[in-house]
Parts: C-alpha cells; structure tokens; sequence
C-alpha cells in the first residue's frame, strides 16, 4: 500500500506546528530533513525541533539525516522522539549506525544519493526497514525529479520483492501529482513531498491528490 510523507522542509517553520497539523489526517509518516552544512550545503533542523514537534502530533516521524556524521546524533534523534532516521549509504560503515538505531529502538532506513549505484545499497537490504532513493540531490527542495532514477528503483524493487524483504521504498525529491504515479510504477510505495504539498494552497488536499495519483 502506498505511503504519503509531507516533508517539512517546505513548511514554515515559524509555524511548524501548525502545518504538521493540518496535512496529519493525509499523512502516514512526516519526513524531517537534517542537514548539516557539511554532507550538503544546506543547514536545517536537528533533534530540539523534533522534540518540540513531537508534543503536537502523534505522526511517525521518519528523520532523514543528511549528515556526515549520524552515529553522533542517534541517540538525540530517538530521546527526542524519532521513530525511524535513514542515514546516507555514501558516509560509509554503515552497519554500526544500524546496530545503534535498533538498540534505540529506530527504525532503520538507508537512502542513496541520485550519482550513487543502486548495487552499493542491495548488500544491506535486510538490515533495513526502509531503502530511501533521492531523486533529486539531498540539500533542497523545489528541485525537479531525476527520473533516471527510476531504473534503480527498479532493480531494487525487483531485489526486494525476489528476496521476500518487507523493505519500504521511498522516493524523495520532486515528487508531485505527475511525477509520484512514475515512481509507484517503477516500484516506490512511499512518497515524500514538500513543496507540492506545502506550498499548495491547500496542503492537506494536495497530501490528498498525491496519494489518489498513486492509488
Ligand atoms: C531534499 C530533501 C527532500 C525535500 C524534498 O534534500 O531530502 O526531503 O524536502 O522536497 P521537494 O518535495 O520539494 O522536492
Ligand atoms: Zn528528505
């Protein structure tokens, strides 16, 4: 079944709260985009926020963290009430981050930049519990879907489905009512969304048209 998840990166974050709010009824997880300045160019939010937001919303939070050095930051992700975080495949030994997540108690997800092979990631799949695919590179929103992407959604689709995981695939970046259906085709079943679904005039129904483009 497929999944819709707001990212709040598009959102205001003078009024985060607020926003988390009104899409929750179409939301199935909430996507919190960590950034370091370092990873990527871009700097945003960490653990404090989480646990701000976490007050307001009973949602699933899945933290994606864009950092260089995640095993830092495990432990303040989960006490600030995280459910799952995907650390990037390309900051290497990856392993230990995902014995961390589960002693914390974290869902475990791995995600792969766009220039990244898809093969660097298969020898991990039944550690995870989500395989995170960018389609667009990490930094930004507002960027458009790479849809050459699509072949490694594919293979890993085809990898998972072969092997019998329950791995959930994400895509994230660009996605919107057009581009979201491409994904679900090539295999994706959960779909983060920050600009089509904050910056619509109605994010709760943009949430809503999303999820019937891939129903
Ligand atoms: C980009 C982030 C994405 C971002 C997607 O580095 O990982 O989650 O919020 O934004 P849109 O949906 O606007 O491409
Ligand atoms: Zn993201």
């Amino acid at each position: 079944m497929s999944r819709i998840a707001p990212s709040i990166l598009s959102a205001d974050f003078g009024l985060l709260a607020d926003a988390v709010t009104a899409v929750a009824p179409e939301a199935d997880l909430l996507h919190v985009d960590v950034m370091d300045g370092h990873f990527v160019p871009n700097l945003t939010i960490g653990p404090p926020v989480v646990k701000s937001l976490r007050s307001h919303t009973d949602l699933y939070f899945d933290c994606h963290l864009m950092v260089d050095n995640p095993g830092d930051f495990l432990d303040d992700f989960a006490a600030a009430g995280a459910n799952g975080c995907s650390v990037h495949v390309e900051v290497g030994d990856v392993v230990p981050l995902f014995a961390e997540m589960r002693r914390l108690g974290l869902d475990v997800g791995l995600a792969v930049n766009p220039e990244t092979p898809v093969e660097a990631s298969l020898p991990y799949l039944a550690d995870v519990d989500l395989l995170l695919m960018m389609t667009v590179h990490p930094g930004f929103g507002g960027q458009a879907f790479i849809a050459d992407v699509m072949d490694k959604v594919k293979v890993a689709r085809e990898e998972i489905d072969r092997r019998g995981l329950k791995v959930a695939l994400q895509v994230d970046g660009g996605i919107n009512e057009e581009t979201a259906p491409v994904a679900a085709a090539a295999g994706a079943d959960v779909f983060v969304a920050g600009s089509a679904i904050f910056h619509a005039d109605d994010p709760l129904n943009a949430a809503r048209r999303i999820r019937s483009a891939v129903a």
